[in-house]
C-alpha cells in the first residue's frame, strides 16, 4: 500500500508537465549540454545537435530517453532533470534541429585512401581493418563534430578522451616504455603499442610508471596540406557505424 501511494506523484505528471518550454530547454541546454555539445549546439566532444535527423534520437520519445538515460559509455544521463526540463530540452534539440545542416568540406572517397597513407589505420581500426593502439573510428562520425576531428587530428593532445591513458613505464632493466594503458590488475599491467601489439609488466618489476595526463602517443598532423585534412575530416564525418 505504501508503496503505491508513493508511486502516485509520479503518475500524477501527466502530459500537461512535459509541455515544452522552449526558454526554460535553452537554460538547461546551456547548463548541462552545451559542455559536450557546444554552446550553439553545433558540437564539440559529443556530436552535432543541428541536425533534422538523429541516429540515437529518432523520435520525441527516444530523445527525451536518450537525454534523462544517457548514452552509456560516452552520454551520462541527466537524471537530475525534471519530466518538465526533459520536455523542454528535447524541444530545444529539435529546434536546433531546424538550423541548417552541418557542411563538412572534402572529398570522403580521398580521405579513405589518405587514411592509410598516412598510416592512421596503422593505429586506428576501421570496420574491421587496420590496427587497434588508437580508438575504433567505425562510427565516429556519429559521435563527433567536424570541428573536434579536426582538432584530434592537428593537435591530439587536445582531446585525449578519458579512456584513452598514457602512461609511461620504466622497467626493471632500465627501458623506459610509453602508451596506451589498456589493462591493469592486481599483479600486471598491460600497455597497447603503436601497431596493435600489447605488453604486459609485472608491477613488482616496474621502477617507475607515470601517467601522462594531457600527453597522447597519437603523433600531431600538423603539417597537412589542407585539401587532405579537409578530405581526412569528410571520411572520418562520414563513418557512421553499421546502421
Ligand atoms: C559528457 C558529455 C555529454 C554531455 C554532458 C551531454 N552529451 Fe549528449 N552526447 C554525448 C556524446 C559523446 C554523444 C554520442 C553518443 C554515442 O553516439 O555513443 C551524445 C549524443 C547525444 C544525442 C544523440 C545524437 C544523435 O545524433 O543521435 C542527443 C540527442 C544528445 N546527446 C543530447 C544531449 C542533451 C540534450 C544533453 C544535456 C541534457 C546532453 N546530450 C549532454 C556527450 C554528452
Ligand atoms: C601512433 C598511433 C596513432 C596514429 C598513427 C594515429 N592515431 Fe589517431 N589516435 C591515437 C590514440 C592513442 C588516440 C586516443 C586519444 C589520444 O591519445 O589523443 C587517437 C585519437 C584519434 C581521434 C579522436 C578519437 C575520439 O574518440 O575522439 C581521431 C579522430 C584520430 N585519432 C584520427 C587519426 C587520423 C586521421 C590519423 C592519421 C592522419 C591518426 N589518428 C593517426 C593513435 C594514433
Amino acid at each position: 500500500m505504501l508503496l503505491f501511494l508513493t508511486a502516485l506523484p509520479v503518475l500524477a505528471q501527466g502530459p500537461h508537465d512535459a509541455v515544452a518550454d522552449l526558454s526554460i530547454g535553452k537554460r538547461v541546454f546551456e547548463s548541462q549540454c552545451a559542455l559536450c555539445h557546444g554552446a550553439d549546439g553545433s558540437g564539440g566532444r559529443g556530436p552535432s545537435l543541428r541536425k533534422a535527423k538523429l541516429k540515437n534520437a529518432p523520435d520525441d520519445e527516444a530523445l527525451r530517453k536518450a537525454i534523462s538515460e544517457g548514452l552509456p559509455p560516452e552520454m551520462p544521463g541527466a537524471w537530475q532533470l525534471s519530466v518538465r526540463e526533459v520536455a523542454s530540452v528535447a524541444g530545444y534539440v529539435r529546434s536546433l534541429g531546424k538550423i541548417a545542416v552541418e557542411e563538412v568540406p572534402g572529398d570522403s572517397v580521398r580521405g579513405k585512401a589518405l587514411f592509410t597513407e598516412r598510416g592512421c589505420s596503422g593505429c586506428h581500426i576501421v570496420n574491421g581493418q587496420g590496427n587497434g593502439a588508437g580508438p575504433e573510428l567505425s562510427a565516429i562520425g556519429a559521435r563527433r563534430s567536424a570541428a573536434h576531428l579536426r582538432e584530434s587530428i592537428v593537435r591530439p593532445s587536445a582531446t585525449v578522451p578519458d579512456d584513452f591513458l598514457l602512461v609511461e613505464i620504466t622497467d626493471g632493466g632500465g627501458h623506459t616504455i610509453k602508451g596506451v594503458k589498456a589493462n591493469e590488475d592486481l599483479f600486471t599491467i598491460q600497455i597497447a603499442l603503436p601497431g596493435g601489439r600489447y605488453q604486459s609488466f609485472s608491477k613488482s618489476t616496474i621502477k617507475k610508471l607515470t601517467r601522462l595526463t594531457g600527453q597522447s602517443t597519437m603523433p600531431a598532423f600538423d603539417k597537412l596540406p589542407a585539401n587532405d585534412l579537409d578530405n581526412l575530416v569528410a571520411y572520418l564525418a562520414s563513418l557512421r557505424g553499421a546502421e
